[in-house]
């Protein structure tokens, strides 16, 4: 029955035209349990892969590990409470439980490596100004409009498994 049920999706909702798009409305940054501007960071001449390394398989851009922060801030404000705070993560080698601010369902396949290095797709394209920004909300729409619209313009396929995993 469930299978029937899933076969049904598959069949009814991915046999046909896409659902009308989404309307996207930017969100404000969300509160971090530790503030963090990106653009004190870039500033201070960081690039974007320092921090999110893309490794294989590449799906992930990731997020940096608290070791790497400490690199810097063992000496760098170590008298600030949001680096002490940070400090605490560190030494107990526990993640800081960042929110997330660009999030797809897990129904969706997303890779960073094929649109950073095949496609040359800017990281501003998806995620908008971000060494600008002293705390981050989602501007960008990652909706599946805004994702076929740029496959439309490079000729790229929009079968839809090519995101959906139909299998
Ligand atoms: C073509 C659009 C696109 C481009 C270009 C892009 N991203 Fe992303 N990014 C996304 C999407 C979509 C997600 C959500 C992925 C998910 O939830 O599976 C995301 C998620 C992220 C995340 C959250 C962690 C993760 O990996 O899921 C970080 C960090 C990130 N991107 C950084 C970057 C950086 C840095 C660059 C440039 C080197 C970049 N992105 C380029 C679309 C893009
Ligand atoms: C390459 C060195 C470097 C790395 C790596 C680094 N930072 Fe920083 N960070 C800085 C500098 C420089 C400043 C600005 C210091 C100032 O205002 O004098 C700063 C400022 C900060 C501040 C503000 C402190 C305050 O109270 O003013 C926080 C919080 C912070 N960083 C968190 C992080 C986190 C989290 C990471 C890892 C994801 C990280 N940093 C990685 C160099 C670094
Ligand atoms: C010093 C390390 C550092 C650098 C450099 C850095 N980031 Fe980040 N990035 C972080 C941290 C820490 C977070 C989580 C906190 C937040 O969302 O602000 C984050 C979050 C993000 C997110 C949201 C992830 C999600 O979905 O939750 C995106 C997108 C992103 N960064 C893109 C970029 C881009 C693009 C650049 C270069 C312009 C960049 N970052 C440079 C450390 C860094
Ligand atoms: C900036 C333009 C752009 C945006 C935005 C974009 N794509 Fe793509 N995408 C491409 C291009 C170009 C290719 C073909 C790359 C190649 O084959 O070299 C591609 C290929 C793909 C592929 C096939 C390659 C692989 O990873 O297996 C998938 C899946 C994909 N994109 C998913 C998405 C999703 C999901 C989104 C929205 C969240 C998205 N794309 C947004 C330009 C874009
Ligand atoms: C280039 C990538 C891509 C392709 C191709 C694609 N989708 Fe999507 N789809 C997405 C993303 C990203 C989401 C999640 C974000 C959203 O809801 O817009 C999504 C969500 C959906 C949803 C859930 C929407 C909702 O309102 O909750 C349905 C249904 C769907 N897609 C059907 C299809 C069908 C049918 C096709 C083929 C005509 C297709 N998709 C092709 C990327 C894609």
């Amino acid at each position: 029955m469930r299978i029937l049920l899933l076969l049904g999706f598959a069949m009814v909702v991915l046999g046909q035209a896409p659902p009308p798009p989404k309307v996207f409305v930017p969100k404000a940054a969300p509160e971090q349990p530790i503030p963090f501007s990106h653009k004190t960071h870039v500033d201070s001449g960081m690039q974007c892969t320092n921090c999110h390394a893309i490794k294989p398989p590449g799906d992930k851009a990731g997020l940096p590990a608290e070791a790497l922060c400490m690199g810097c801030h063992s000496s760098i404000k170590s008298d600030s409470p949001a680096v002490q705070k940070l400090a605490s993560f560190a030494r107990e080698k526990r993640a800081v439980p960042w929110v997330r601010v660009y999030k797809l369902p897990k129904t969706v396949y997303f890779s960073h490596d094929v649109h950073v290095r095949q496609a040359k797709a800017a990281c501003a394209t998806c995620h908008g100004p971000v060494g600008e920004r002293t705390a981050l909300g989602q501007e960008k729409s990652i909706f599946m409009a805004e994702c076929m619209a740029c496959h439309d313009q490079h000729k790229a396929s929009n079968k839809c498994d090519l995101c959906h995993d139909t299998h």
